[in-house]
């Protein structure tokens, strides 16, 4: 596993995916980012104490793309189980990859295909109290518990995580994520490409990843 440290970069996946010599589970940690991506072509506010990184992984052509698809939830499940080992808080995880507490989010994580790689980028709110355009709804770890945290030690532990659970039985992975899920029983509207496909109360996530939510009462799946 290589490690590459940066001070400031634009972007963690960025750099990943513009080194054409990726090794698998190579890994870019940064302190700040000038050009930090989110999902749906976002920017990731990226300030100094956060834990800012990403790391690649090998497609391994013995594996379906159904289980590639899980990756989000996988990396999401790594983050919560990561944190839980340094400071056991009551972490949600909401569908389909942040972290919550206290009903605020805690991480984004950003997953991309660049050859036959994944990059896993993930950014962990951890010193920092500066949330940027997204202040109401962001906490990070120092704001809930009033300590300062190795981001370093945080984001060695969610790699870990993430092999554990990558390595894990699917079945298991997806037991552990809905017994945080944070939708659950809440009443949700789901919203895709600026369009409303409807409200109703989520239920669990099922095995292809997909949320279920009850709607008029009959039960209807949505993708990742
Ligand atoms: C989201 O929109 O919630 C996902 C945010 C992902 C941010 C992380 S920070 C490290 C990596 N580098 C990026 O440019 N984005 C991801």
């Amino acid at each position: 596993m290589r490690i590459f440290r940066f001070n400031e970069i634009d972007s963690t996946n960025k750099y990943l995916k513009e080194r054409e010599d990726l090794k698998d589970y190579d890994c870019v940690i940064a302190k700040t980012q000038t050009a930090g991506v989110g999902r749906r072509g976002n920017v990731w506010v990226s300030n100094e104490g956060m834990a800012i990184f990403s790391f690649a992984l090998q497609e391994d052509k013995n594996l379906s793309l159904e289980e590639y698809m899980r990756l989000p939830l996988v990396a999401g499940i790594s983050v919560l189980g990561g944190l839980k080992k340094i400071e056991n808080l009551d972490y949600k995880f909401k569908w389909t990859n942040d972290i919550y507490i206290q009903d605020k989010k805690i991480c984004g994580i950003l997953v991309e295909k660049i050859r036959d790689f994944f990059i896993i980028g993930i950014g962990v709110n951890v010193n920092n109290d500066d949330f940027g355009y997204a202040q109401d709804k962001a906490t990070s770890l120092k704001n809930i518990t009033g300590k300062f945290y190795s981001t370093e030690d945080i984001i060695f532990c969610i790699i870990n995580e993430f092999k554990k659970y990558f390595s894990e039985n699917w079945e298991y992975v997806l037991k552990e994520i809905n017994s945080y899920n944070y939708l659950k029983g809440k009443e949700i509207e789901i919203i895709k490409y600026g369009e409303s496909l409807g409200s109703g109360i989520a239920k669990d996530i099922v095995y292809e990843g997909r949320l279920k939510v009850e709607i008029d009462g009959e039960e209807k799946l949505f993708n990742i």
